[in-house]
């Protein structure tokens, strides 16, 4: 654990592998997407239809493409330079989606109140300053608008997480240390990167959301479905422990 790297850090590791994250994205973004975060974002966006969304920290853009095809006016930000390019070469000539590249703390270049509806999936514990992006989020959304973002439940994966095994491999349980930690650690991602996720508690977030004027209306711990156990039977241990959560709030 180290206190000294910031969001600037963090995205230029990013952008050091976004190649590599982009070769092994799908049309549902990667296995988790599509198990986990895909069903549970769709499930509390409700109708999109014509609705202006931003997709907050949008990567390269699955969930941008997504959204356009089922009839939102898609606007996507993300702070990587390589991962707008890689985007915008991504984007169905038929789907226009408008990709701009904006650190999420600071996205001035946006209008107030533009939005109807914000998603930012995985990126908000990629942010040093979390409270300076709820505060766009709030700022860009119309009133009664929704914000809906995922992250990695800090409840669990903390800068000291992982699987108790026994000798041969079995896994015991799932430890958890260093909850009450608050800043940056390094995960490996990939074979040589290591990226930088921002630790806060439960209440941190609890908090921060209430502080910048947000109403809670919806949080959910994914599980696998029946149908995704069946065609992914390994997800079976996630019944176990949740790695992600998902907020949704309002204006
Ligand atoms: C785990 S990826 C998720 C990408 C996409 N939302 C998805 O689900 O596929 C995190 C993304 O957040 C972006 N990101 C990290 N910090 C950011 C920031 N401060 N502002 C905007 N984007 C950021 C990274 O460049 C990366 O594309």
């Amino acid at each position: 654990m180290t206190d000294y790297f910031d969001t600037e850090e963090a995205i230029r590791r990013w952008d050091s592998f976004a190649n590599t994250y982009a070769n092994n994205a799908t049309e549902q973004g990667d296995l988790h997407r599509e198990v986990f975060l895909n069903p549970t974002l769709f499930s509390l966006m409700g109708d999109i239809k014509n609705k202006r969304v931003l997709d907050a920290g949008c990567g390269e853009g699955y969930l941008s493409r997504i959204l356009s095809k089922s009839g939102a006016k898609v606007t996507a930000v993300d702070y990587s330079p390589t991962m707008i390019d890689l985007a915008k070469k991504r984007r169905p000539e038929d789907e226009p989606i408008h990709y701009q590249q904006g650190n999420c703390e600071e996205l001035s270049f946006l209008e107030d109140a533009s939005f109807d509806l914000i998603i930012s999936n995985m990126v908000i514990h990629d942010l040093a300053h979390f409270e300076k992006a709820f505060q766009e989020m709030h700022r860009l959304l119309v009133d009664g608008g929704n914000f809906i973002f995922s992250i990695l439940h800090p409840c669990f994966i903390t800068p000291e997480s992982g699987w108790e095994k026994t000798k041969t491999g079995e896994k015991l349980h799932w430890n958890v240390d260093q909850y009450f930690y608050e800043g940056v650690y390094e995960q490996p991602l990939g074979d040589k990167e290591r990226m930088l996720f921002f630790h806060r508690t439960l209440t941190s977030y609890i908090n921060g959301l209430i502080n910048t004027g947000f109403t809670l209306e919806a949080v959910i711990e994914p599980m696998p479905s029946k149908e995704m156990l069946k065609k992914y039977p390994s997800f079976e241990e996630d019944f176990r422990c949740p790695d992600f959560i998902v907020f949704k709030v309002k204006k």
